[in-house]
């Protein structure tokens, strides 16, 4: 039987029945600050947990910041670098300071080949991917060329099964765009506030597109300082 992985977030993970097959692509969406990075750190920290290799591509901001949220949710990332485990590509920084640096105006082309090359060079068995987040790397970029990369990357990613979560804030993308590249994932799991204006609640919305196995009703969470996302159990059931 082959292995399935989980977000690491029990009340997300519950939806999905029997996990995500390695290999499947899921797209993480919402507006600035709603918790999209937050979700990703708790992705890491159970992809590591269950012996996966993961890499984690910083486009907005540097990885050392990108350290201090997985240490601030209980992950310390150090020693599952050193030991290869945790690879970071520096898609933010002006100068290389990294081992693995992509100048977020280079052609997309590089970015995947560096992007294919470390997926080469990391040993594990099984790989988490993770772009956090994608849409700045499309800012500027023409529909058709987003697309192409969009459609060219997924499927490499499939066919090397690799779990790949990208990250992509509201309102980046142009809107026929963001429609046509979200049909390209497997799942896709929207992070928005509701309620009303003064008193804002956090949600989410787990989505499957292609087979429509799951598919979830509005889930209310909380971002927990310690643990991250944590979703509140529906009392009325
Ligand atoms: N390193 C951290 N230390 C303390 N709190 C944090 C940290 N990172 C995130 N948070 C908390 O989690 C909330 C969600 O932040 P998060 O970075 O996940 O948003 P985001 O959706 O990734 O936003 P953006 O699109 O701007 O990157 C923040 O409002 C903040 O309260
Ligand atoms: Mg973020």
């Amino acid at each position: 039987m082959h292995k399935v992985g989980f977000l690491g977030i029990s009340g997300i993970d519950n939806t999905m029945n029997e996990g995500l097959a390695y290999g499947s692509q899921i797209m993480i969406n919402g507006d600035s600050g709603i918790g999209k990075s937050v979700l990703a750190a708790q992705f890491v920290k159970e992809g590591l947990d269950c012996q996966d290799t993961c890499i984690y591509v910083c486009c907005d901001e540097p990885p050392a910041a990108t350290r201090d949220t997985l240490r601030h949710y209980g992950l310390h990332p150090v020693p599952y670098e050193e030991r290869g485990r945790l690879v970071f590509i520096d898609a933010y920084s002006l100068e290389p300071e990294g081992k693995y640096y992509f100048p977020a105006d280079d052609p997309l082309e590089k970015f995947l080949a560096l992007e294919s090359r470390v997926i080469n060079t990391v040993n594990g068995e099984h790989i988490r991917l993770i772009a956090d987040s994608l849409s700045t790397l499309l800012i500027g970029r023409d529909s058709q060329e987003i697309l192409d990369f969009h459609r060219y990357r997924l499927k490499l990613r499939k066919k090397c099964r690799i779990l790949t979560m990208d990250l992509i804030v509201d309102e980046v993308i142009e809107d026929t765009t963001f429609q046509v590249s979200s049909h390209l994932y497997d799942v896709i799991i929207k992070l928005y506030y509701t309620g009303s204006p003064d008193r804002p609640v956090r949600a989410l919305h787990v989505g499957k597109l292609r087979s429509g196995k799951f598919d979830s009703s509005q889930l209310f969470y909380t971002i927990d300082s310690n643990i991250g996302i944590v979703v509140i159990p529906n009392l009325w059931g």
